[in-house]
């Protein structure tokens, strides 16, 4: 081959690497709903933590299974709260997101594959739900129903739905 044709297939690797690369690593840039962009900016209540596994029993097959790994963040609004101590009850505006990683490897890189929301509405908004609504993705919509979401967090009731707070990280985490 001309060394010509070993830059151009160089070139060709690289770009599609670059492609791939891109298209696994998770995009948080462009707009989206404004009670979660950035997110990244965060309280990190999962910091110097390990999170994986099934502490709860209930996870299945859902936020990456046992053989996942999870970061979680929370807003301004709902950190006292997640950071202290029982009871647990969430004021409106809280809103928790959920990184998930396929494997250890992922989240030593910090490459997530997955992302999930929680956003506490107003009250009376969804009651049957401890007023939270859900969210599927960075780039997700709120949903006020998510009986597939909710139907398990409801195993949370006592906590307000929600399973991952102070007392929970000390015990897992
Ligand atoms: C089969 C049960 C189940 C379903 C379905 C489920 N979750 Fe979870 N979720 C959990 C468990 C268990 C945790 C706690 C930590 C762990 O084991 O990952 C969790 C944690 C979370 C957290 C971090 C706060 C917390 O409660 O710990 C968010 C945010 C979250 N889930 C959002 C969602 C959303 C949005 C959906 C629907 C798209 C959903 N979950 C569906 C079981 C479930």
């Amino acid at each position: 081959m001309k060394p010509s044709t070993y830059l151009k297939a160089g070139l060709v690797l690289s770009i599609s690497t670059l492609i791939v690369a891109c298209a696994s690593a998770p995009d948080y840039s462009g707009n989206t709903d404004s009670r979660w962009a950035n997110f990244k900016n965060w309280t990190k209540i999962t910091e110097n933590r390990t999170g994986t596994g099934d502490p709860t029993g209930f996870v299945s097959g859902v936020h990456k299974g046992r053989d996942g790994y999870r970061d979680v963040y929370v807003n301004d609004i709902g950190k006292a709260v997640i950071l202290g101590s029982a009871p647990y009850n969430y004021p409106a505006g809280t809103v928790i997101v959920k990184e998930q990683f396929d494997n250890l490897a992922a989240f030593k890189a910090q490459k997530p594959t997955d992302l999930t929301i929680m956003v506490k509405l107003q009250d009376g908004a969804t009651p049957d739900a401890k007023n939270w609504g859900w969210v599927a993705g960075y780039n997700g919509k709120l949903e006020e129903t998510n009986a597939f979401c909710s139907g398990c967090h409801s195993i949370a009731t006592q906590n307000d739905f929600v399973f991952t707070n102070e007392d929970f990280l000390r015990k897992h985490y």
